[in-house]
This record gives C-alpha cells, sequence and structure tokens, in this order.
C-alpha cells in the first residue's frame, strides 16, 4: 500500500477524469491521497475534496510562483487551517527559477506562513527551487518541522534538513537514470524519506514526459526499494509510518 504525500488532484488536468484517476490509483495500492493546495482556489479545492472522500487529506498555502502584490492576503490559509482534515500548510517555499523578481516578497510569505503553521501545529510542505540556500536559512531561523517536497539537493543539505526535522519527499525523479538523487536516496535513512508523485507533474519512468497520476506511485516505491536493497513491501510500510508520524492528523 502506498500514500502519495504530495499530489495535485485539485489541478484542472484532472477535472475531466477525475473518478478514473481515483480509481486507477485504488486497484495500484495507494491508500491514500494528500491534495497540496498552491493558491487559495486549489486550497478550498483540496478541502472540499477532502471532505468529499475519506482517503483524500489537504494541506492548503500560497505556492512562492502565486507570490505577488495582489496575494498576499492569506487570512483565507487562517481560516482553514482549523479544518480537521487540513494537515499541513503547503506548498510554500521559494522559487527563483520561474521569477526571482518577488525574493523579498516570496520571503515573507514564506515567514508568515510558517508562522501559521506554528501556531497551529501543522507540518509544513515545502517546495524550493534555485533558492536551497535562502529556504535553509529561513528554516533553520523559524525552527519548524515538515517536508522538503520533491527534494533534488546535495546529499549534504539533504543531512541538514533532517537534522532540522524535515523528511524528503521523494517523487519521480527518483526514477530518471544518472539523477544524482539516487545517491541521495542510498545514502539517506529510510525513516527520512516519505513517497509522492506530484501529480500531474514530474511521471517517472516510463511514462515521463506524459501527465503523471498516482497510479504511478508504484513505480517510485519500488525504484527507491532497489536502491535500498530492500523489499518493496518493507519500504512501503516505512514509508507510511513515517508519514503518519509526520502527520498528526492523518487517520489511517
Ligand atoms: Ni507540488
Amino acid at each position: 500500500m502506498y500514500i502519495d504525500t504530495h499530489t495535485h488532484l485539485n489541478d484542472p488536468q484532472f477535472k475531466d477524469d477525475f473518478e478514473a484517476v481515483l480509481s486507477r490509483a485504488k486497484n495500484a495500492g495507494v491508500q491514500s491521497f494528500i491534495v497540496s493546495g498552491y493558491d487559495q482556489k486549489s486550497s478550498h479545492l483540496a478541502v472540499s475534496m477532502a471532505e468529499k472522500y475519506p482517503q483524500i487529506y489537504a494541506t492548503v498555502g500560497l505556492h512562492p510562483s502565486e507570490v505577488n502584490p495582489d496575494t498576499i492576503n492569506i487570512d483565507w490559509i487562517g481560516n482553514l487551517v482549523s479544518h480537521p482534515k487540513v494537515i499541513g500548510i503547503g506548498e510554500i517555499g521559494l522559487d527563483y527559477y520561474w521569477d526571482d523578481s518577488q525574493k523579498q516578497l516570496q520571503k515573507e510569505m514564506f515567514l508568515k506562513q510558517i508562522e501559521l503553521a506554528k501556531k497551529h501545529q501543522l507540518p509544513v510542505v515545502v517546495h524550493s527551487r534555485k533558492a536551497i540556500e535562502d529556504t535553509y536559512n529561513i528554516l533553520e531561523q523559524t525552527k519548524h518541522y515538515g517536508i522538503m517536497h520533491c527534494y533534488s539537493g546535495s546529499l549534504e543539505m539533504a543531512h541538514l534538513f533532517i537534522k532540522l526535522g524535515f523528511l524528503l519527499g521523494i517523487g519521480g525523479v527518483v526514477t530518471f537514470k544518472n539523477a544524482h538523487l539516487r545517491d541521495v536516496v542510498q545514502q539517506i535513512d529510510l525513516n527520512c524519506l516519505v513517497s509522492e508523485t506530484d501529480a500531474p507533474y514530474l511521471a517517472p519512468h516510463p511514462y515521463r514526459g506524459k501527465r503523471n497520476e498516482p497510479q504511478y506511485l508504484r513505480e517510485i516505491v519500488n525504484e527507491i526499494a532497489l536502491i535500498k536493497q530492500v523489499s518493496s513491501e518493507e519500504v512501503q510500510k516505512k514509508l507510511i509510518q513515517n508519514t503518519q508520524l509526520m502527520f498528526a492528523r492523518l487517520k489511517l
């Protein structure tokens, strides 16, 4: 059995075949989904999906690429966090790859959302792209815990994030040949990993380039098992335990 700890079933790409995507995932052994919001609308949608389906949970937050002077009012996050199926704040963080014109504002909004998470004792789900040092500095300063979603940094940074209280979210990249993430997975204790698809993005091999779906989580977990030379069943069990320990509101 698998848990997709980070998926965007709230993405418009799943609008037309949502039920089919869920049933394919179920047939592939995916028992639960954490649907991640990235702005106000997608966060509300994640929560309404979580209300309708027992196997869906939500995280709510403002993604760094959605940060601009028009989106800085995040009162809506404060209104959603007390919902019992909102189990974390995310995805939040820093992204200097797509647009680095709002660096300062991104940092401010990242900080604000971490403070909210601390206040409500919820983990943060962190997105970091071309911004690993700034991300680390903020997390070190705020002293909170959570998941480094779709981790792709170095082994050295991985150890530092783990020391702060973070788990590494491992996605489809781990199935790509020559990905340095494979070395990171090999070297890092299984206790520090969780599995995710980040669907509809980043489909694992052999579906690379296609729309990703939670059903492909199996490929990701099997790859982790291969790299670590442990049975897939053992990896599945461990990843579910890790997820449960991170998300106190998750009821499996
Ligand atoms: Ni994501």
